[in-house]
Parts: structure tokens; sequence; C-alpha cells
């Protein structure tokens, strides 16, 4: 096994942290319940933002985990957390009623940490209504010939007819709408991308292309490139984290036993190209001795992804899963967390969203800095490993 001596986080631990975290959450509530968290800090801070990026549901999944939290401690601080969550939900409500910034596929990360969750914890109309209105917009970004959904840009151009593998994580939304209506067009959707995905962004030695571009006449594949990546043929160290986690909800929502495998392999690739302390620098491609930022964000996603696949893993699968988990977290903890709110307002440092190459094509920013979803899937992480949770997801 590798990192055989790396230790795991102990139940102890997993306690201190969540209760960081969820007394940094309640601290923050004075400056974001009517505004939101940005992308990404800077200096360790977060600015305010409308509601009005793809980001926005993770800061009010921090909430509902927070409360999650202080509903078995503290009855006033849930109620404060619950209040909160709910003001947020009204704005993703009206955010989606007046169509602001949905362009796009993120409906799951917007929707599903946000009013999903709040419709689970707390059974909000508003939640409910503005979830199934979110994914009545994913569908229509589904191409039929293809068999996809596209993740930006207008529909009818070449130059944007591709998937990208982030995306497995914007379907849960589609299997909870149909689940909640009754009706199977959602889930069928989310299906046939599923398959399109697994099909094209996974390569041969099970590292993944970031996006994956197809012939926009016959639907057939053509190719894959990278958008944050280092370069076309490296692992954008985030988009293998959405790959290890993507397939495990696949498994969770179709039950095919092959995605089962891939998830193996898809992990596999993943640990061996780690650095000594578990966490990677933002591309596979660098490790120990690089120059390069790290991105423990995809650290957390990936740890969230086993501790989902191993739900459905005989005995001594799930335990090499469990231990892997483990011990990414509590690297993290030790090494990455934030344990001082003068520090920072976030949960995690050394994150990074969007580092420009000379090989890629985004923009500069939130290098190495704490990143909303890093926050957020860091917390859930600590709450899988903390209690049997109901994933939001
Ligand atoms: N889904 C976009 C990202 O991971 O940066």
């Amino acid at each position: 096994m590798l990192f055989e001596t790396m230790p795991e986080i102990t139940g102890e631990e997993v306690e201190r942290a969540l209760a960081f975290c969820a007394g940094q959450v309640v601290r923050n509530l004075k400056e974001f319940t009517h505004k939101f968290q940005k992308a990404y800090s800077e200096n360790g801070f977060y600015q305010p933002i409308e509601n009005n990026y793809w980001t926005t549901g993770f800061w009010t999944g921090e909430i509902w985990l927070a409360y999650e939290y202080e509903r078995e401690r503290d009855g006033e601080l849930a109620k404060r957390l619950r209040e909160a969550g709910e003001i947020q939900i009204e704005s993703f409500l009206h955010r989606i009623d007046h169509k602001i910034e949905v362009d796009h596929h993120d409906m799951g990360f917007l929707y599903s940490p946000s009013c999903v969750a709040g419709y689970k914890l707390t059974g909000s109309k508003k939640g409910r209504e503005a979830a199934i209105k979110a994914a009545d917009q994913l569908i229509t970004r589904y191409h039929p010939v293809g068999e996809f959904i596209q993740a930006w840009g207008p529909m009818d151009a070449p130059e944007n007819y591709r998937l990208i593998i982030d995306c497995l994580l914007n379907l849960p939304l589609l299997y909870w709408a149909s689940e909640e209506t009754g009706d199977s067009k959602y889930r069928d959707i989310a299906e046939k991308h599923i398959h399109t995905a697994i099909a094209n962004v996974i390569r041969e030695d099970y590292s993944t292309w970031h996006t994956f571009f197809f012939d926009m006449k016959t639907g057939a594949p053509d190719h894959g490139a990278t958008c944050q990546g280092y370069r076309d043929g490296s692992a954008w160290a985030r988009g293998q984290a959405w790959g290890i986690y993507g397939c495990a909800l696949a498994y969770k929502y179709t039950r095919r036993e092959e995605y089962i495998a891939i998830f193996k392999k898809v992990t596999q690739y993943y640990l061996e190209h780690l650095p000594k302390d578990m966490v990677p620098f933002w591309d596979l491609e660098f490790t120990d001795g690089d120059e390069q930022p790290r991105d423990s964000s995809s650290a957390s996603i990936a740890a969230c992804g086993m501790l989902e696949m191993i739900k459905s893993m005989n005995a001594a699968d799930a335990a090499v899963y469990r231990k892997y988990a483990g011990q990414m977290v509590k690297s993290l903890y030790d090494r990455y967390a934030v344990w001082n709110e003068k520090e920072s307002n976030g949960l995690v440092l050394h994150s990074t969203y969007s580092n420009h190459s000379p090989y890629n094509t985004c923009n500069h920013y939130g290098v190495d800095e704490c990143n909303s979803w890093g926050d957020y899937f860091y917390m859930e992480a600590l709450t899988r490993l903390h209690k049997d949770w109901e994933l939001y997801w």
C-alpha cells in the first residue's frame, strides 16, 4: 500500500476540526448572510459578492454543514445558521427565477449544497422549488446528438461543443429532480452524459482530460484539451479529483459495476502522483521539489469521493480507501487547515483556482489561497468521517 506510514486523522481531531470550522462559519455570518463568499480569498480573506458566480453554493453548503454540526450541540447557534441558510435559499430562488448567470452547466454546484441540502435538512419548500427549476435549466444544455451536457458558452458554436470532467458533480441534481418529480427525463439525460463523459475524459493510463470536444454534426468524439491544467496531456489535479468523486457518484446513481473498477484506476493514478504529504500540486505533472503551488481543494474532493465509494465496496476494499481518505484529511488538518481567524476567514489554505501556464487557456487567479469549494469539501470530508452523512449530492 502507498503511504503506509502516514497517520490517519483520529475521531478527536475530526471533532476539533469540525468545531473550528463551524465556529468560523458562525463568525462569518455577519458578513456573509445577505452576501456570498468570493470564489477565492485574497491574502487569506474572502470578500463578499452577490449571488452571481458558479461557486456561491459552496458557502451556503458550509452553512448547512455547520447547522448539522451545531444541531447536535447548541440549539441557539443552529437556529442562527438555519435562518442564514434560509435567507440564502431565497437568493438562489431569485437567481434562478431571474436567470442571473445560469447559462452554464454548474447548476449542481450551485443548487445541490444550498437548496437540495436545505430541503433535505429542513423541508424547505423554496429550496425544493429552486432546485427543480435549476434542474430544468441544466437540461437545456443537453445535446442529444453528442449525448452530453455542454459546459460553457452558446449552444450553437462548435468551439463550445464540449463537456468537462467537473460536470460529473452537477448530475446528482438531475437524479434528485427525477426522484422528487417522478419525471425520468432528468435522470435519462444524466445517464447519457455520465456514459459519454466516462468513455471519453479518462485516458488509457487513467489520467484524465479536463475537457473533451465532439464533432457537432455527428456527435463523434473529437479531442481532449485542458483549460485549467498545466498542458493538454497532463492531469489537472482538481480534474482528477472531480473524476474520483464523479465515478463514485456515477456508481451510486447508475449501479454500473464497471464504474467501481474505473474509480479504482483513476484513484490509483492520483495516489501514485501525489507528493509525500498526499496533497497535490495544482497539476499532477509536478511533485516534491517543484516550485509550484498546491491545490489543497483537490485532496478534500478526492477524500470525499473515496468516502462515498466505500459505502458500496466490500470490507477489504473499503478499508483501503477509508485509510487513504483519513490520511489525506489528517495531512490537511496538520499542514493546510486554518486554525486562527486572524490569519484567514476561510478554512483551508494553499488551494489553487486557476493558474495560468504557457500551455493552458485560463486566467490567473486564486493561486495559493483558500477557495470556496476547498473549504466546503474539507468540511464535507470531516462530516463524513464524523457520522453517517446523508449527502447533499
Ligand atoms: N469547476 C471548476 C473548477 O474546478 O475550477
